[in-house]
């Protein structure tokens, strides 16, 4: 039976680490860390995220703003927000949760945060400073950073000589997940909807992630012995065994089977899910440490 990451507890050992490193640069350099975090429209799973993240950045001790914008909010006016946010020296995080609503453009949006605080990483000068390997002076979206405090934690900081495979290739996980791992020196292979033969691929990773959306898709025969497994997928699947109409959230790795295989294998709920919150309280505290004009702390 595989070892099973206990993600709270180490999302848990993040968070405490951002509480320590915003208190020491307040009292060092007077400066509070703020995050503002913006939401747009009705949706509740988003105004949940939201409302877990504004208690987590006030946990952390910082300033934490939140904007909630009714569903109708135009273009300009969320554009001329993000503008108001990018220009307060009080704030060194900027969030907009998505999805934003149908009528507006979430790119545009997205790329007018100011890189130095962008605390999800999705910037184009980010997501550049990851693909040429620096990781010193950009942020790094949360999951994949997340993810890799996972990997850290099992195989150290140097992956020589590991074959790491990543099932997905999205901008939001999957490309910066493949360049995380190839700059720890991993050999990676990224596998998508269009990868052939996908079981034998993933049955060469020494480090399998999966982060595709379909539950329960990696079987214990695409495993190999003693892998590590993340599971990133959130899948929502029918559950009748807790009563008519009710579900229960599957990762995209059919945990028991895989367990039985694997070294280290994260549970869905309770794996990846955690640290993508965590990891947003240490990018923003690291964006207040280079704000400030000091070394910014790893996590
Ligand atoms: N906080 C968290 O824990 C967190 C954060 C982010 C995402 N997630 C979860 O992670 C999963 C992936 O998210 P995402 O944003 O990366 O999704 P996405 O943008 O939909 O990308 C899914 C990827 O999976 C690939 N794929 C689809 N079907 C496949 C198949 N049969 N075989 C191999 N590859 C296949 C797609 O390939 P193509 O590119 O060829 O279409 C695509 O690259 C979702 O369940 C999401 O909810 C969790």
């Amino acid at each position: 039976m595989a070892t099973v990451i206990d993600g709270k507890e180490v999302a848990g050992s993040v968070i405490e680490a951002v509480k320590t490193a915003s208190e020491l640069l307040q009292k060092e350099t007077g400066v509070q860390t703020g995050l503002a975090v913006v939401i747009v429209g009705n949706d509740p799973a988003s105004h949940a995220y939201v409302s877990s993240k504004s208690k987590m950045a006030k946990e952390c001790g910082f300033t934490s703003v939140q904007h909630t914008l009714p569903e109708e909010t135009t273009q300009e006016e969320l554009a001329a927000l993000v503008q108001t946010l990018n220009a307060d020296p009080s704030l060194h995080g900027i969030l907009v949760q998505l999805p934003l609503p149908k009528h507006l453009n979430s790119e545009p949006i997205i790329q007018s945060v100011l890189p130095e605080k962008d605390v999800d990483g999705l910037h184009v000068v980010n997501a550049g400073k990851l693909a040429t390997g620096d990781l010193e002076g950009g942020l790094v979206s949360c999951t994949p950073a997340g993810s890799m405090v996972f990997v850290r934690r099992v195989h150290g900081e140097d992956l020589s000589g590991l074959n790491a495979v990543v099932i997905g290739r999205s901008t939001l996980f999957g490309k910066p997940m493949g360049q995380l791992l190839l700059a720890a020196n991993a050999t990676v292979t990224i596998a998508h909807s269009r990868t052939k033969d996908l079981a034998s691929v993933c049955r060469n990773a020494d480090i399998l992630v999966a982060a595709v959306g379909r539950a329960e898709m990696v079987k214990a025969d695409w495993v190999k012995p003693g892998a590590t497994v993340i599971d990133v997928g959130i899948n929502r699947i029918a559950a009748p065994e807790k009563g008519e109409g009710k579900s229960r959230m599957v990762g995209d790795v059919a945990f028991a089977e895989c367990a039985d295989v694997a070294g280290v294998i994260t549970p869905v709920p309770g794996g990846v899910g955690p640290m993508t919150i965590a990891m947003l309280m240490a990018n923003t505290v690291i964006a207040a440490y280079r704000k400030a004009g000091r070394k910014a702390p790893k996590f």
